[in-house]
């Protein structure tokens, strides 16, 4: 499967969940691997290049070119069962490329008005994909998550409006994720219990969803 981890707007953990969820479906004995479209930052290709080379294996590709992408990510699922997508923030002609690329979208945002309200931008681009007939399904995944009751209910309300599933597991602010993407692991690798527990749940969660299509 292709699962995109995607979002126009930048720093709201699109690279830090692709290398996580690669890393927990590796570990489940699926063969996985990254296409990292980020050209200006190739943050998941540093990741690897920070990896111990006995860790279990997940490559990471570049994959930059727009039109080719589609291309050159249905080539990579014939060799692995999950070709995980680490979106670009910058390009947004990529990003409609990556969402056609997709079986699956992952849009992760933080929870603040400024993230969630940014969402409209990509929004309209799936909407364009739909338009054209290709119905991806598409999921908002809360991270960075707070758990202040009365936010949760303007972020869920505003978030309603755009017509997008929000995800059941939400990821909170884990210094975990920042230490564990110094080293090359994915959380499950490292040493937070909550962490590993909620990024399993994410995997799935998401193993589910994939089920159904
Ligand atoms: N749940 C989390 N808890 C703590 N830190 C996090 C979490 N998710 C992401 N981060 C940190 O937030 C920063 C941005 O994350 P990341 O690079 O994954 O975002 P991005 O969307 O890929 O950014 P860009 O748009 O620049 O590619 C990084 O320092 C990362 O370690
Ligand atoms: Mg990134």
């Amino acid at each position: 499967m292709i699962i995109s981890i995607t979002n126009l707007k930048g720093g709201v953990g699109k690279s830090t969940i692709a290398q996580n969820l690669a890393v927990c479906l590796a570990h489940r004995g699926a063969k996985v691997c990254i296409a990292d479209t980020d050209k200006k930052q190739h943050t998941s290709i540093k990741w690897s290049g920070q990896r111990d080379e006995n860790a279990v294996s997940v490559p990471v590709f570049g994959v930059t070119e727009g039109e080719a992408l589609v291309k050159n990510v249905k080539a990579l699922q014939k060799e692995y069962n999950h070709v995980i997508i680490d979106g670009t923030p910058i390009l947004e002609e990529l990003a409609s490329w990556t969402i056609l690329a997709s079986d699956l979208v992952v849009i992760p945002t933080l929870p603040s008005p400024s993230d969630v309200w940014s969402i409209q931008e990509f929004k309209i681009r799936l909407d364009q994909i739909k338009a054209l007939g290709t119905n991806i399904p598409a999921y908002l995944l809360i991270n960075k998550h707070a758990a202040n009751r009365n936010l949760d209910k303007e972020i869920d309300e505003a978030i309603r409006e755009f017509g997008i599933t929000i995800m059941q597991t939400k990821l909170k602010d884990r210094v975990a994720y920042k230490e564990a993407m110094l080293e090359g692991l994915g959380v499950q690798e490292y040493r937070d219990a909550k962490a590993k527990e909620e990024m399993e749940e994410l995997t799935s969660e998401i193993l589910e969803i994939l089920s159904k299509l």
